[in-house]
């Protein structure tokens, strides 16, 4: 809940912003600059699909847990999930109907990091980039190497992760992508329905209804995932992002998550920082580390998410076919932050939502949005 202590804040560091010629007044309609944490303490910030992930780090926290075996256990929740089909067991799978997933995480304190791309078969990727860490001189590992090296360190290897869910929404993208190619949409059939086709072969539309909340700004290509982040009660920090990545992609695409200082950057000396939505305009600008860096410059967690927004926004401009016809960019990208300090912030090119975890409660809020439509 925003309490008015927070909207004093706010306003404060978005008129600090508008004097060094930024646009932060209008930006930052709906959501606050800096949010505090009243009770101090740990703070552990997710995607809007982390609440019950945020919930259950901060209790590893309060426990006496580290920050990185919090974000990991959070997140875990979320990866076996079948129902969330953004990211790990149940994510939406390639355009070969092959769920690949992608992970990296970062420990603070150890100035450790670890990450895997493109990896089949093992439900929970961002235990398999603990691993990376933990076991290797490396930091990324890829596609087959991956899986051989997660299967060595003795995690189970299925023989896919595809959910009858997650097949049915892939049999129906299959359908519609062309009306030029020897895939036919269930109505095209002329057989009509009937329980015995049903159960023959499932059918995509049953599904559709539920896939609402995975859709993204184009409404065709979702690129959920979750990212969290934790700080504890000392000021050590560790983050994880972890996800099935653009729905229907090129197999082998890899997406910003795995990406140390894209999907995910932590320096123990600043904050923490994350992304979910479209990948490719998240590598380009170097997301996480960008908002890292605007907060060791002195920006609040919020204000330092804007800018690094606006670098996509301004990057787009360049780029026709993924703007709006308003010009402005047909894609949403969400960054999550949070400091040294146990400040946090979110936001969004446009409105979106971010999970949080303080000792006075978990909860989800609004981010702070570039546009507002
Ligand atoms: N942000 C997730 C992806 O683009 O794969």
């Amino acid at each position: 809940m925003t309490t008015r202590r927070d909207f004093l804040v706010s306003a404060g560091a978005g008129l600090g912003a508008a004097a060094l010629g930024g646009t932060l007044p209008s930006a930052l309609a709906g959501a606050p600059a800096i949010h505090t944490n009243p009770a101090a303490g740990p703070v552990v910030i997710a995607s809007a699909n982390g609440l019950e992930a945020v919930r259950h780090a901060l209790a590893t926290l309060q426990a006496g847990g580290d920050t990185l075996e919090a974000v990991i256990e959070g997140v875990n929740i979320v990866e076996l999930d079948p129902a969330d089909m953004s990211v790990g067991y149940g994510g939406l799978p390639n355009d070969e109907g092959v769920v690949q997933l992608d992970s990296s995480v970062m420990h603070g304190p150890s100035r450790g990091a670890g990450a895997v791309a493109a990896l089949e078969g093992v439900k929970t990727p961002s235990r398999v980039a603990v691993a990376v860490m933990r076991y290797t001189d490396h930091v990324l590992l890829v596609g087959e190497g991956a899986q051989r090296f997660a299967r060595q360190m003795g995690f189970e290897i299925l023989d896919t992760l595809l959910t009858p869910e997650a097949r049915e929404r892939w049999l129906r993208w299959k359908a519609s992508i062309s009306d030029r190619d020897d895939w036919l949409e269930p109505d095209e059939t002329g057989l009509g329905e009937s329980e015995f086709l049903r159960e023959l072969v499932p059918d995509a539309r049953r599904v559709e209804s539920r896939m609402g909340m995975l859709d993204s700004a184009d409404g065709v290509r979702p690129w959920g995932t979750i990212n969290c982040c934790a700080v504890d009660a000392n000021g050590d920090l560790s983050g994880v992002t972890t996800t099935s990545g653009l729905a229907w992609k090129i197999p082998g695409r890899v997406g910003d998550s795995p990406i140390i200082g894209a999907g995910l950057y932590v320096d123990n000396d600043v904050g923490a920082a994350g992304s979910t939505g479209r990948g490719e305009a998240v590598i380009k600008t170097c997301g996480s580390h960008t908002v890292v860096e605007l907060m060791r410059q002195g920006s609040s967690p919020t204000d330092a998410c804007l800018e690094a927004l606006r670098r996509i926004a301004r990057w787009t401009e360049a780029q026709p076919r993924l703007r709006r016809d308003d010009g402005r960019p047909a894609f949403n990208v969400n960054y999550y932050a949070v400091n040294k300090r146990g400040e946090f912030g979110a936001a969004a090119l446009y409105p979106s939502r971010f999970a949080v975890a303080t000792p006075s409660g978990a909860e989800v809020r609004d981010s702070a949005a570039v546009f507002q439509g």
